[in-house]
């Protein structure tokens, strides 16, 4: 495995495997690597030739320095997992060479209005900026055929899909699901920073999604409350609990019917955490307009 910490590197090493003929599978992360990041890297083993996996806490996404500053960044404990993968490269660049102006503004910024303006993007402004811009930035630097993400961070992943389409980005970009530990905790490189009462509370996420699927027909407002009850009787402090069109992330009218997203996000332990899984809704009773069948 190659580590690769210069962009000019990272570039070569891409460019060889793609003047070779040779498929490109890409795995943005920012490190403090879990079994979440694992099934995306074995999902690029399996459908590309040559993985390249990055590692790059992007400041450009924090809106908060101190959630940048305890972030995770177990380096040499992420090489050596990526080593006993074999993927086949992994790019560490520094921030100087990413973004040369930081602390200072970079001239260009990626912004997907629309979708980054609700849920995560209210609650932290300017955060999908930052993941849209260094997303871009990664892609022309690799020049990756396929680009990997979770489907943890739901809102991510349509931001993402946005920007490959609106920019014509020559990647086809892959959605993995969520992987949980046995307790329901969806994995989160934030995790680490829970203590064990918290890592209970933090089950009220996956709870509420247990809930809403439990074959009670609720129409979309149903599921927000009892959702929402979920989380607040396990002591989460709520930051969200919506359910949303998977696709465009509009939120569901009570008179609606069909496939939906519940998106759930909240702090425990001072630390924000992110579920989302599907559920099926159904129009309230009486209801006229009833689309999205
Ligand atoms: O999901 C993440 O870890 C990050 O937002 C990403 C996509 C690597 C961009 O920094």
């Amino acid at each position: 495995m190659e580590q690769l910490t210069s962009v000019a590197s990272w570039r070569a090493f891409a460019r060889d495997a793609r003047d070779r003929g040779a498929t490109v599978g890409l795995v943005p992360t920012m490190g403090a690597l879990h079994e979440g990041h694992v099934s995306l890297m074995e999902r690029a083993q399996r459908d590309c030739d040559v993985v390249i996996a990055t590692v790059f806490v992007n400041p450009r996404q924090f809106n908060d320095p101190e959630d940048l500053r305890r972030y995770p960044r177990p380096l040499s404990d992420d090489l050596a997992r990526c080593a006993a993968l074999s993927i086949d490269a992994v790019a560490t660049p520094s921030t100087e060479e990413m973004w040369p102006a930081y602390p200072g503004a970079t001239a260009t910024t990626i912004s997907v209005s629309g979708l980054s303006d609700d849920f995560e993007g209210a609650g932290r402004p300017g955060h999908f900026d930052g993941v849209a811009s260094v997303v871009a930035k990664l892609f022309t630097i690799t020049g990756p055929c396929v680009a990997y993400f979770g489907e943890k961070d739901f809102q991510q992943l349509a931001v993402v899909r946005q920007m490959v389409s609106d920019l014509a980005f020559d990647v086809t970009v892959i959605g993995c699901s969520i992987v949980r530990e046995s307790s329901g905790l969806a994995l989160s490189s934030r995790n680490v920073r829970l203590s064990d009462e918290g890592r209970v509370v933090a089950t009220g996420f996956s709870r509420a999604l247990q809930l809403v699927n439990d074959g009670t027909p609720r129409d979309a407002d149903a599921v927000r409350r009892d959702a929402r009850a979920v989380l607040y009787d396990a002591g989460i402090d709520v930051a969200y609990a919506d359910v949303v069109e998977p696709a465009t992330l509009r939120r569901r009218r009570a008179d609606e019917e069909g496939e939906s997203r519940l998106l759930l996000a909240g702090f425990v332990d001072g630390v924000r955490l992110l579920d989302n899984g599907t559920v099926r809704v159904h129009a309230a009773k009486g209801a006229t307009n009833v689309v999205g069948h």
